[in-house]
């Protein structure tokens, strides 16, 4: 269905809903993941990786309003459903039950790497095909590698 008209040629538009797609799938999931070792953590350090990861949610969620909402706004319809989030999502699935303190970070650092990783790549594949798309990827970006700092600090 035809509703908002995008300022973007096919090819380009096809690039930036490609990227913003993934980057809500990604950001969507990493919320999750978050909130799910948020909920699970257990040990010394209990507190404060509780905290940190409830930081974490609600950068995920900011952001996946905003890639979802730009996507809307060049006239392609945003898919954040659970289906799609566990078919299309670029963290690894993250095991059930209770997580050590030090795990937890862990895999905090790899889910953080591996959204960032693909979050470096929207960025390069974007600047040509509309920078106004482009800023949000460097500021997604940006916040999600602050995150991914404290973690690797933490079990530095
Ligand atoms: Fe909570």
């Amino acid at each position: 269905m035809y509703v908002v008209k995008s300022p973007l040629s096919d090819a380009d538009l096809k690039t930036v809903s490609d990227a913003l797609q993934g980057a809500l799938v990604d950001l969507v999931d990493l919320s999750l993941v978050a909130k799910q070792i948020h909920w699970n953590v257990v040990g010394a350090r209990f507190r404060s990786v509780h905290l940190q990861l409830d930081e974490v949610v609600d950068t995920a969620r900011t952001h996946s309003d905003t890639v979802a909402e730009r996507a809307s706004t060049l006239g392609v319809s945003p898919d954040g459903r659970a289906g799609t989030v566990a078919r299309s999502s670029g963290i690894g699935e993250v095991a059930g039950g209770w997580v050590k303190d030090a795990d937890a970070v862990g895999t905090l650092v790899e889910a953080l790497g591996a959204v960032i990783t693909r979050m470096r790549e929207r960025v390069e594949a974007t600047g040509e095909a509309d920078p106004v798309s482009q800023d949000i990827f460097i500021g997604i970006t940006a916040d999600l590698e602050k995150h991914h700092w404290m973690f690797q600090a933490e079990n530095g």
